[in-house]
């Protein structure tokens, strides 16, 4: 089965009204893209201006983060109800700036994916390594231990609505990008233990890679069996760099 392929921006807590203005008006201009899903995650409190820039196009978009409440006393969040009005449609979870900034953990990360499953939002889990953890072999058994800490919260049974996104810390906003090998050997271990848990949804669910991803770099990852795609930072500020990281995705998926 050929997963199509899904490339994410993470604007992270970037951007302006007027900055965004030029940028989402680039990508709602953009053709080429219909083998493709395309979405940009961004601070929510653009989420109106991007919906309304956005609606009648093709490229979705997401949040950088969910509330693992539904409601209440809990000043300075937002709820997976809330984001649903605003036409989200993927919502990250568990970066790793939000996981070693923020101190969430493994099952917070779990109950965040849950609320926006519940709300029909497709929660992209972040997970990956740091530097002293690759070099001290523990790669495999962090990126497990994130993966079933999230399957545990979500449920086997809705692990076909999910996204993941591995993402090696030590390659995120610092230039260096894990080598093609290097990332399909962790994307087609997760797939390996994803397939134990629910086979089909081994199959058809995304991995997506993160980190450093570029112009120059995207397409020897995209050409990866088990690499469905990126989630892009601080190329996804430049108009010019993300439509050219998503056309050389269109052109790994057609050649
Ligand atoms: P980067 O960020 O592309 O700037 O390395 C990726 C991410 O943090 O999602």
């Amino acid at each position: 089965m050929s997963r199509q392929k899904l490339i994410v921006g993470n604007w992270k807590m970037n951007g302006s009204l007027a900055d965004n203005e030029a940028l989402l008006s680039g990508l709602s201009a953009a053709g080429g893209l219909s083998s493709l899903d395309v979405a940009v995650c961004v601070p929510s409190l653009y989420l109106s201006q991007v919906r309304d820039c956005l609606v009648s196009g093709a490229i979705a978009w997401g949040s950088q983060n969910v509330s693992e409440h539904d409601s209440g006393a809990y000043t300075g969040e937002i709820s997976a109800r809330m984001l649903k009005e605003f036409g989200v449609s993927y919502g990250l979870v568990g970066h790793s700036e939000r996981r070693s900034l923020y101190a969430e953990t493994n099952v917070l990360v779990g109950q965040k994916a849950k609320k926006l499953l519940e709300m029909g939002i497709t929660p992209i889990i972040c997970l990956g390594e740091t530097l002293g953890q690759r070099e001290a072999g523990q790669t495999f058994e962090v990126v497990l231990g994130q993966l079933e800490a999230a399957v545990e919260c979500v449920g086997v049974g809705k692990l076909g609505k999910v996204v993941l996104a591995y993402e090696p810390v030590w390659a995120i906003g610092t230039g260096l990008t894990a080598s093609p090998d290097q990332v399909q050997e962790v994307h087609s271990y997760l797939r390996g233990k994803l397939a134990l848990m629910d086979a089909n949804a081994a199959i058809s669910l995304k991995i997506l890679y993160g980190g450093s991803v570029k112009p120059d770099n995207a397409e020897a990852l995209f050409q990866q069996e088990d690499v469905d795609g990126g989630l892009i930072g601080g190329a996804s500020l430049n108009l010019i760099d993300f439509l050219t990281i998503c056309h050389l995705a269109v052109s790994v998926t057609t050649h």
